[in-house]
C-alpha cells in the first residue's frame, strides 16, 4: 500500500531518483529520430496533427460495431468486443496485452411482480421494456440482489433517505414488512437505498428513475456495497489466486440483505397513484416529477419474487502500450471502460470509440516520428458495471507500479450523453484541462472553441471533483492517489441503464454528426500528449491548495462547539508555500535553454514531487467503515444527508448516520480534521522534497 508516512515517501523518492536518473540521462545520447525537419522536435506540431486527424465518420464506425449487440459483462458478446478492441490495437501495430480476471459476478433468472389493488383487482406488471425483444439483452435487475419473495403493503419513501423516513414516522406511516418505492437519487447509490431500507425492516425494494418524456426504461445497476471482485478485497482475482467463500461474512457483508429490482417510472406510477393513507410529505414535492398522492402504506399490496444467480466469469481488460522514449517508466493512462448492461452506446461505448480513436490517432503520430516522452496506457475495462471490478482488479494487482510511476489516470465513460462539456478533475489539473479546451472547436456552434462555450453556459466553467464511486477512476484516486480527470458531453441522459442505449438512440438524439464525439476525444487526447511530452509536468498545486481552502471555509459554516479547523489553515499555508517554490523551479526550468544531463535530472527530481505529491492525501487506515478508501479529501461519504464531496471522514462524522454523543462527537471530528491536516502536510513536504 502507497502510504506516506513523509521518511518512508522521501526515502523512495531519492531512491528512485537515483536509479531513475540513468534512464533519462541514456536517450540523450541515442536520439532514435533525428530531426529531419522542423515538425518532430515540435510538440506543437503533433497536437494539431492529433486534432487536424479527427474524423466523425471513424467514431460511428467504431460505435456501430461496439454495440451490434447487447454485451454485458461475462458474457461471450463482451468478449467480442474484447477482441475487436485487441484487434483493433494490433492493427495499428499498437503493443497490446489482455489481462484476464476470474471473479464473482451476477445474473438474474427469474422475476416477477403481482399488483392486488384495493379495489380488489390484481394484475401481474411486466418487469421487462416494452417493443424490446429479448435477444441477449439482460432482463431487468439488480446485480448482487440476494434472491428472496416479498409479500406486502407498498410503501413510498421517496430517495429513501434518513430524512425521507423520517419524514415518514413524524406522519405516523409505519414502514416495516412493506415493499418500499424509491425514486432514484438525492445523492443515494443503489446499494445505500437499499441497505438503509433493510435497517429500517423494509421487506423489499423497488426503485425507478424519473422522466419528463420517457417513462418506459428500466435502469439496471449493481447494488453492491464498495468495489472490485467481492471474493478477492484488497487483492487481484487472479485465476488460481487465493479466493474468499461466498458464504463468508466478509463476502456477504457486500451484498444487501433485502432483494430489490429496477422498475420502470410508467409502472412505479402505475402502483403509486393506487397509494392511500399519509399524504406526500410536502418537502419532496418541488422535485417530484411523479404522480402520486399518498406514501400508503397500502391498500396496494405487492407480490415480488427475484431469483438470480451469483457466479465466477472471466473478465478481460485489453491494454495499448506506447512505451516512452525518454522516461519509459512513467504512466499517462486514458481509461474507459467495455461493458454496458445492454447495447452500451452512451454508457460506455462512446467512450469506447473515443479511446480506438485516440489509438488510430496515436499511431498516426507514430508514423510521422513521433514518440511521448513518458510512457502512454490505453486501458479498455471490463466490469464496471458491477463495480468497477476489472479496474479495480488491476489497480490492486498493480498498486506499487502504479503509486511510484502514475503520473495521471484520464477516465472517459459516457463520453457523450447529449450538449454541454463537463469535466471533474483533481485540483492540480484543473489549469491543464482549461488549457486544452481553447484548441478543440465547440461541436454546437458555428465558430466557438469549447472553452468560449463552456464559460458561456451553466453559470461559466465549474470543474466538478472525483468523490463519486461511479466510474473507473475511483480505484485510481480514491485507492492508489493517481490524480486523475473524468469528463463527457451531456449528462443525465435518459435512456442510462436501459435496454434504449442503442446506436439508434446515439444518432438520434446524443450526438446524430458525431461531433461530441470529436469534441472530447480531442481534450481528452490533448490531455495525453501535454502530460506525455511536457518536460514538466503540468500540475499546479497552487489550484489544490485554493480548493482545500474553499472546502475548510465551507465547513468552518458547520462547525460548532469545540472542534477547531486551526490544524487543517496551518497545513494549507504550508502547501501553498510549498507550491509557490515548485512553481518558481518550474518557471526557472522551462526557461533554461540549453538541455544537459544536469537539466534533465533537476527536471526528473522535481516532477517526481510533483508527480508523488498526490499520494500524500493516502491514509494506510483509510476511512473508517470503508478502509479500501485511502484518500482523505476525495472518496464516498456513509450515504449521509450533505452533498459534500470532499473530507468525506470529516463529513461523516458531522452527518453521522446514527445518533451520537455530542462531545463524543465533536471528538471524531477534531480527530477527522487532524488526519486531514497531516494528510495535506504529507504533499507540502513532498512538494519541498525535504526531510523535516
Ligand atoms: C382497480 O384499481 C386499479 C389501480 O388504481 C385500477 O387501475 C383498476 O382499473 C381498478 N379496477 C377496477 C375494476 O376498478
Ligand atoms: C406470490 O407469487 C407466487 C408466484 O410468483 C405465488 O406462488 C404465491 O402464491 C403468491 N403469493 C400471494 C400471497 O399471492
Ligand atoms: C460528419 O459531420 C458532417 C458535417 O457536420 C455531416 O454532414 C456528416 O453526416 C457527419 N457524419 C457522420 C457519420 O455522422
Ligand atoms: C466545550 O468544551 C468545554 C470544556 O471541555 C465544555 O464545558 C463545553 O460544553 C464545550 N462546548 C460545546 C458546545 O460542546
Amino acid at each position: 500500500m502507497a502510504t506516506s508516512s513523509k521518511p518512508t515517501c522521501t526515502l523512495l523518492l531519492l531512491l528512485t531518483l537515483s536509479i531513475l536518473a540513468l534512464f533519462t540521462i541514456l536517450p540523450l545520447h541515442q536520439h532514435r529520430h533525428p530531426a529531419v525537419s522542423r515538425s518532430p522536435q515540435d510538440p506543437l506540431f503533433y497536437q494539431d496533427t492529433f486534432l487536424s486527424s479527427a474524423t466523425n465518420y471513424t467514431f460511428s464506425t467504431y460505435l456501430r460495431h461496439l454495440t451490434l449487440h447487447s454485451h454485458l459483462a461475462g458474457t461471450p458478446p463482451s468478449l467480442q468486443t474484447a477482441l475487436y478492441v485487441k484487434t483493433h490495437f494490433q492493427n495499428l501495430n499498437l503493443a497490446t496485452h489482455q489481462n484476464d480476471y476470474a471473479v464473482l459476478l451476477s445474473y438474474p433468472m427469474h422475476s416477477s411482480l403481482t399488483a392486488h389493488f384495493g379495489n380488489g383487482t390484481v394484475v401481474s406488471l411486466p418487469l421487462s421494456e416494452p417493443g424490446v425483444t429479448q435477444n441477449g439483452v439482460v432482463r431487468p435487475y439488480h446485480a448482487y440482489s440476494p434472491s428472496g419473495s416479498a409479500y406486502g403493503e407498498v410503501v413510498f419513501v421517496n430517495y429513501g433517505k434518513e430524512e425521507d423516513y423520517r419524514a415518514l414516522r413524524e406522519q405516523g406511516v409505519k414502514v416495516k414488512g412493506c415493499i418500499a418505492i424509491v425514486r432514484r437519487g438525492g445523492g443515494m447509490s443503489r446499494n445505500d437505498v437499499v441497505v438503509k431500507a433493510a435497517e429500517k425492516g423494509v421487506a423489499a425494494v423497488l426503485m425507478y428513475t424519473e422522466g419528463d418524456s420517457f417513462r418506459e426504461g428500466v435502469e439496471r445497476g449493481t447494488v453492491m456495497g464498495g468495489l472490485g471482485d467481492p471474493l478477492s478485497p484488497g487483492w487481484a482475482g487472479v485465476e488460481n489466486g487465493e479466493r474468499l467463500g461466498v458464504e463468508e461474512d466478509q463476502v456477504i457483508q457486500r451484498f444487501p440483505k433485502i432483494p430489490s429490482m429496477p422498475i420502470s417510472a410508467e409502472r412505479a406510477e402505475t402502483i403509486l397513484s393506487s397509494l392511500e393513507g399519509a399524504r406526500v410529505p410536502s418537502q419532496w414535492l418541488g422535485t417530484l416529477k411523479t404522480k402520486v398522492q399518498r406514501v400508503g402504506p397500502g391498500p396496494t399490496m405487492l407480490n415480488f419474487t427475484y431469483q438470480g444467480e451469483k457466479k465466477m466469469a472471466t473478465i478481460h481488460n485489453i491494454f495499448a502500450v506506447i512505451r516512452g522514449s525518454e522516461e519509459p517508466d512513467r504512466f499517462v493512462l486514458l481509461g474507459n471502460h467495455r461493458d454496458a448492461w445492454t447495447y452500451g452506446a452512451v454508457d460506455p461505448n462512446s467512450g469506447t470509440a473515443a479511446l480506438l480513436d485516440i489509438a488510430r490517432r496515436f499511431a498516426l503520430l507514430m508514423r510521422l516520428g513521433w514518440n511521448p516522452r513518458r510512457t502512454i496506457i490505453l486501458c479498455s475495462w471490463d466490469a464496471e458495471e458491477f463495480g468497477m471490478v476489472g479496474s479495480a482488479e488491476w489497480v490492486e494487482q498493480n498498486l506499487l507500479n502504479l503509486g511510484s510511476k502514475a503520473v495521471a489516470y484520464l477516465n472517459v465513460d459516457c463520453a457523450v450523453q447529449g450538449p454541454g462539456f463537463f469535466a471533474r478533475a483533481t485540483p492540480q489539473l484543473d489549469n491543464l484541462l482549461i488549457d486544452v479546451t481553447k484548441k478543440v472547436r465547440d461541436p454546437d456552434s458555428e465558430d466557438a472553441t469549447l472553452h468560449d462555450k463552456w464559460r458561456a453556459t451553466n453559470n461559466g466553467i465549474k470543474i466538478q471533483r472525483l468523490s463519486g464511486v461511479d466510474s473507473d477512476f475511483a480505484p485510481f484516486l480514491q485507492h492508489a492517489g493517481v490524480p486523475s480527470t473524468d469528463m463527457y458531453y451531456g449528462r443525465d441522459f435518459t435512456v442510462y441503464h436501459t435496454a434504449f442505449d442503442s446506436y439508434n438512440w446515439m444518432t438520434n438524439f446524443g450526438d446524430p454528426l458525431f461531433q461530441r464525439h470529436v469534441a472530447v476525444t480531442g481534450v481528452w487526447g490533448l490531455l495525453a500528449l501535454h502530460l506525455a511530452d511536457d518536460p514538466i509536468l503540468p500540475f499546479n498545486y497552487l489550484c489544490y491548495a485554493a480548493e482545500l481552502q474553499e472546502y475548510t471555509n465551507i465547513l468552518s459554516n458547520l462547525l460548532e462547539g469545540n472542534v477547531s479547523l486551526d490544524p487543517i489553515i496551518a497545513a494549507i499555508q504550508e502547501l501553498t508555500a510549498a507550491a509557490k517554490k515548485v512553481e518558481e523551479e518550474a518557471k526557472r526550468l522551462r526557461e533554461q535553454e540549453t538541455v544537459g544531463e544536469l537539466l534533465l535530472l533537476k527536471r526528473r527530481i522535481l516532477n517526481d514531487k510533483l508527480m508523488f505529491a498526490e499520494k500524500g492525501f493516502l491514509d494506510s487506515e483509510g476511512l473508517e467503515g470503508k478502509e479500501w478508501f485511502k484518500h482523505l479529501v476525495y472518496g464516498p461519504h456513509s450515504g449521509s444527508e450533505s452533498k459534500l464531496a470532499f473530507f468525506p471522514g470529516v463529513v461523516d462524522h458531522i452527518f453521522p448516520s446514527i445518533r451520537m454523543n455530542k462531545i463524543k462527537q465533536q471528538a471524531a471530528i477534531q480527530h477527522e480534521i487532524w488526519r486531514v491536516a497531516r494528510a495535506i502536510q504529507r504533499v507540502a513536504y513532498t512538494l519541498k522534497g525535504e526531510l523535516t
